[in-house]
């Protein structure tokens, strides 16, 4: 047994601060004990030092904010090299830009050299768990999984499923996608802290049957989440209403294959109409915000006051490569301004709740992280006070902690992340874990 103990100023929420004000903490002078890995107390430090003097390390953290590591609900790894891609919408920039680079992840050694460069990245960015698209490929997977199951992370993935209007070396058939995903769940699902995701890419790429397949593949396996996007541009919601003219919807397309329920993750969510919310209240069905994609592909302003006003569960995400940024920091700082441009003012402890327990929620994982409670998982990072000279001037100012915290919110990136701690253990600066 190894008991560890991080000192310094600790914020955290325990729920959601739209429904409950009063359900965060904050420590000025708190502590973070941990055994083997996972939380077993966090609170003054006054308090509660007496009772953990024997730990076998103390660490403390000066000038500097630990929280609870960010959780990123939609991210495509294969995206990482055509980031920042200029001058294209949804359906152009895919053909353009993402299905050729996505073309690359035939090669295991791509996807090796690729998964380990994007989990990297991830850390460098205080993100500690995320929900990601792999690509069509079977070894697309097999690689970020074994790059994750090597540093211990807590991350979902699953082989993207696409059997039409793609390129054809791109596409597999409802049958092999059904296949190659029972394979991948048996191999990777619940193996260390991983979880698998059935990822049709979204109802214009796949058939109904293979939509069908995708339901089948969540009712044989419980436990597997659901990862597709959703009502993201106005073209696409268009051209799904053509192909699929039995539905009544879009979210009716997913639906009428047993796509919703509350492991189910949909990206974007912009454009959908009261029914839509409605169904996905009552299925308890997520979505990923992703403002920072949004406004880059120039898809919309997300409406979460509609999710709020139904009940909906929302996280936020990078979506790079369609985002620009894979900082949650930066994310959070575009999800204020959508909100803002719709007369919706969101609070510093909103924005921080959505980027943890709100994001771990939305992946029905906040059994085991999103905060500080006793039992879960040590994954926790240290923001800097001191990052650059602006951040220090601007902090200097601030009175309270939610001014500090939301200065670090709009000034902050990956220059805002001192250190990455996974399960007690620091991963971020590099402690050399090999590629
Ligand atoms: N819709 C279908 N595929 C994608 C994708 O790769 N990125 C984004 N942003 N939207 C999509
Ligand atoms: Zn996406």
């Amino acid at each position: 047994m190894s008991l560890t103990v991080h000192q310094g100023e600790i914020l955290h929420c325990l729920d959601d601060p739209t429904e409950h004000q009063d359900a965060w903490e904050y420590f000025e002078d708190g502590i973070l004990v941990l055994e083997d890995g996972r939380t077993v107390a966090c609170g003054d430090s006054k308090r509660l030092a007496g009772r953990f003097r024997g730990a076998d390390c103390w660490t403390r953290h000066e000038n500097g904010l630990l929280v609870p590591g960010m959780v990123d609900t939609h991210i495509h790894y294969p995206q990482t090299e055509v980031i920042a891609s200029h001058g294209a919408r949804l359906i152009d920039w895919l053909e353009t830009y993402t299905f050729p680079a996505e073309l690359g992840f035939s090669d295991p050694v791509r996807a090796h050299e690729t998964s380990e460069f994007f989990i990297r990245e991830l850390l460098r960015n205080g993100t500690t768990s995320a929900l990601v698209f792999g690509t069509v490929h079977p070894q697309s997977v097999e690689a970020f999984f074994e790059a994750a199951h090597k540093r211990n992370l807590r991350m979902i993935c699953g082989k993207v499923l696409m059997d039409r209007n793609a390129p054809a070396d791109l596409c597999d058939t409802a049958e092999t996608g059904y296949l190659e995903s029972a394979e991948l769940i048996r191999r990777w699902h619940g193996r260390g802290r991983l979880g698998y995701a059935v990822t049709p890419r979204f109802a214009l790429t796949s058939s109904a049957a293979q939509l069908r397949q995708a339901g089948r593949l969540l009712t044989e396996n419980p436990g597997v989440h659901l990862h597709t996007h959703l009502a993201e541009s106005r073209e696409e919601c268009d051209r799904v209403v053509r192909l699929f003219p039995d539905c009544g919807d879009y979210l009716d397309v997913y639906d009428r294959c047993g796509l919703l329920g509350r492991r189910s993750v949909f990206a974007h969510g912009i454009h959908l109409g009261d029914r839509e919310w409605g169904r996905m209240r009552e299925t308890r069905s997520n979505i990923a915000h992703c403002p920072t994609s949004n406004l880059f592909i120039g898809s919309g302003l997300f409406p979460l006051s509609e999710a709020d006003r139904h009940g909906v569960r929302v996280g936020l995400g990078t979506d790079v490569g369609g985002g620009d940024s894979f900082s949650m920091l930066r994310t959070t700082n575009e999800a204020y301004k959508v909100q803002q441009l719709r007369h919706n003012v969101v609070s510093p402890l909103r924005l921080f709740y959505l980027a943890t327990l709100g994001g771990a929620r939305v992946l029905d994982l906040d059994g085991c992280i999103g905060n500080f409670e006793p039992g879960k998982e040590g994954d926790f990072i240290v923001l800097d006070y001191a990052s650059t000279p602006l951040v220090t001037r601007r902090l200097a100012c601030a009175s309270t902690i939610m001014e500090t915290l939301f200065a670090l919110q709009m000034l902050g990136d990956d220059r805002s992340i001192r250190e990455t701690w996974v399960m007690g253990e620091r991963q971020y600066p590099d402690q050399g874990v090999s590629t």
